[in-house]
């Protein structure tokens, strides 16, 4: 089947891909546009490593076709990591040594990040609510849900990092 371009903004820049019918966004970040922040655990929709915001809201990159992105806002790890240091939520990660083998980091962050943006201060309950769809093996995710308390109790409102 011919490929085709699909056009999306990406960490706040218009971007183009030229992608085969089918091809996911976790396939066109990674290998046709270099932005490996994203992980992949599963590929199939099972582990939440892949996660990366699209208008606001968390989706799992590995099963949804690049093609639905199309004039969408697409945002990943690298769109909120800063040019120098670390976003508020990957300082709290570090320091709550919510980041073992740090696979499923990428995706944590960016659910915790979408969760933030839409309620600067959740409940713990709501923090494992948001994250339940992400599976860490090393954590035991009381850490994890340690660094966004941690975050939303020195929200200033802006958890958008640098590129939004
Ligand atoms: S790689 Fe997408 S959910 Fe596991
Ligand atoms: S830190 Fe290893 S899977 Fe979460």
């Amino acid at each position: 089947m011919a490929s085709k371009i699909v056009t999306f903004t990406l960490n706040g820049r218009e971007t183009e891909v030229m992608v085969k019918p089918l091809t996911t966004l976790a396939k066109a970040l990674r290998e046709k546009l270099g932005f490996t922040a994203t992980k992949c655990g599963c590929y199939e929709g099972n582990c939440g490593s892949c996660t990366v915001i699209v208008n606001g809201e968390p989706v799992l990159s590995c099963i949804l076709p690049v093609e639905e992105v199309e004039g969408q806002n697409v945002l990943t790890l690298e769109g909120i990591t800063p040019a120098e240091g670390l976003h508020p939520l990957q300082q709290a990660f570090h320091e709550n040594f919510a980041i073992q083998c740090g696979f499923c980091s990428p995706g944590m962050l960016m659910v915790s990040k979408a969760l933030l943006d839409k309620n600067p201060h959740p409940t713990q309950a709501e923090v494992a609510e948001a994250i339940s769809g992400n599976l860490c093996r090393c954590t035991g995710y009381d850490p994890i849900i340690a660094a966004v308390l941690q975050v939303a109790a020195g929200s200033n409102g802006n958890q958008g990092g640098s590129h939004e």
